[in-house]
């Protein structure tokens, strides 16, 4: 199949061909091409990636926002479906107008300051209007890696970089299955799908993720073996499972918590 968004960005001279994001792209788009989305780019610049997508996706709304203003007459931006703001993406009034106006975004793609506060401000302010199905494209996430970015390449695991920020986002895919009874849901639980990590980018899958654990029952899997084995052995060993699992098997799950917690509380992580 040809990729027509090469040929496009390839006709309007979009770094994004050089960056090899084409093929990532092509894969998510091509069944979106003909339907009427609300598509949102952070970073406009020359327009060169706006013109492309307005091609391509010419029964859609393109939304730019850009932190500096944009010549639309001298960028060639002037066209039916191209609607252009200018703010920053961490600005959360700004950002609020934007969603006011458009209510729903089918594609949010940031490449804009690829600084990492700025990346994880605007997806914590854009995702609620992401449509369900959404999907959130983070471009060039190697500033994570580059000081001069504001990135820390000497911590790759805890320091506040945006690639770590989506490192622990993939925590709520899996979030009905963390074992922990004092654990409490977090504002991405059951509103991911999928999470994709590529050559400096991230896709992020926005959809209901509610399907139970077939391991734990609200956060505990001492209550779901409990319940497990009455349904299998019947009730004549009641007692015998609630001292195993209810009351030896939660002091060992409680031991461990606390453990942890000093881990955490001497070296300072949460
Ligand atoms: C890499 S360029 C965008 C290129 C464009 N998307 C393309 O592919 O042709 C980055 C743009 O982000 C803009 N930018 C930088 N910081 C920003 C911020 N905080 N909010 C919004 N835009 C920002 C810059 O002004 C610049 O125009």
């Amino acid at each position: 199949m040809n990729n027509e968004i090469a040929d496009l960005f390839k006709k309007h001279g979009s770094d994004k061909l050089a960056h090899n994001y084409t093929d990532i792209y092509f894969s998510y788009f091509k069944e979106l091409k003909d339907q009427k989305l609300n598509i949102l780019e952070i970073g406009v610049a020359d327009g060169k990636s706006i013109k492309a997508w307005s091609e391509y996706f010419s029964k859609s709304n393109i939304v730019g926002i850009d932190i500096n203003k944009i010549d639309l007459d001298q960028k060639g931006l002037k066209k039916e479906n191209i609607f252009i703001h200018e703010g920053s993406q961490s600005d959360a009034n700004f950002i609020k107008g934007i969603i006011s106006k458009y209510e729903k975004f089918d594609i949010i793609i940031d490449d804009g300051s690829h600084l990492p506060k700025d990346v994880i401000k605007s997806f914590n302010l854009l995702f609620p209007s992401l449509d369900s199905n959404g999907l959130y494209f983070v471009e060039d996430i190697q500033t994570s890696y580059i000081h001069f970015f504001h990135g820390n390449p000497f911590d790759l695991k805890y320091s506040k970089t945006h690639m770590n920020f989506f490192k622990h986002l993939t925590d709520s895919l899996n979030y009905q299955e963390i074992a922990n009874p004092f654990y409490r849901k977090k504002m991405y639980d059951s509103k991911i799908t999928n999470i994709s990590f590529y050559h400096n980018m991230v896709v992020v899958k926005k959809g209901p993720n509610n399907q139970e654990s077939n391991l734990i029952m609200n956060h505990s899997y001492e209550d779901k073996r409990y319940l497990t084995r009455l349904n299998q052995k019947g009730s004549e060993n009641k007692l015998k499972y609630y001292i195993k699992y209810k009351i030896l098997y939660k002091l060992y799950t409680f031991f461990l918590f606390f453990v942890n917690l000093i881990k955490k509380i001497v070296l300072l992580r949460f």
